[in-house]
């Protein structure tokens, strides 16, 4: 099975970034765990702080990989190109968050990717993203159930 995680912008400062809302693991520290628990999933991390970057890979991997974790950062709330991005492709797309947005401000509120997404998971801290492995595992599981 192979699963990308995408982190958008700023998520190359976890650990220093807000500590107090994001945690004070850096997201590299975190993977390595991932990487041991998950050691018969084949792991790939991409990070970039730019819109296109992040679609280009959207589009490099979407047809090929069983699952694409993706944290957009702020481009949630306001990017429709990645948004059409996800609906371009094959490969289902969890959308993620480390804060639980609804309890933050309104702009949060609204994502231009939830839509296109098969399933959000936010306000689990960095936990959200084994939480969104282990969906797209079940996902892989269970090909023929309506999820
Ligand atoms: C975030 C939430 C976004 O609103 C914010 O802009 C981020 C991180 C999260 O993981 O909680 O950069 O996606």
């Amino acid at each position: 099975m192979k699963i990308q995680i995408i982190n958008g912008p700023n998520l190359n400062l976890l650990g220093k970034r807000e500590p107090e809302v994001y945690g004070d693991q850096s997201f590299e520290e975190y993977l390595e765990g991932l990487k041991k628990i998950y050691s018969n999933i084949e792991l790939s991390y991409f990070q970039s702080n730019i819109e296109g970057e992040i679609i280009d890979k959207i589009h490099e991997v979407g047809f090929e990989y069983d699952g694409i974790i993706l944290n957009a950062g702020a481009y949630t709330h306001t990017s429709i190109a990645i948004g059409d991005a996800i609906k371009s492709v094959t490969s289902p797309v969890i959308e993620v968050h480390i804060s639980n947005v609804y309890a933050r401000e309104e702009f949060r509120h609204h994502s231009y990717i939830s839509s296109s997404c098969k399933g959000i998971i936010s306000g689990f801290g960095i936990y959200s993203y084994s939480l969104a492995i282990k969906a797209l595992q079940e996902i892989g599981q269970n090909r023929k159930l309506p999820l």
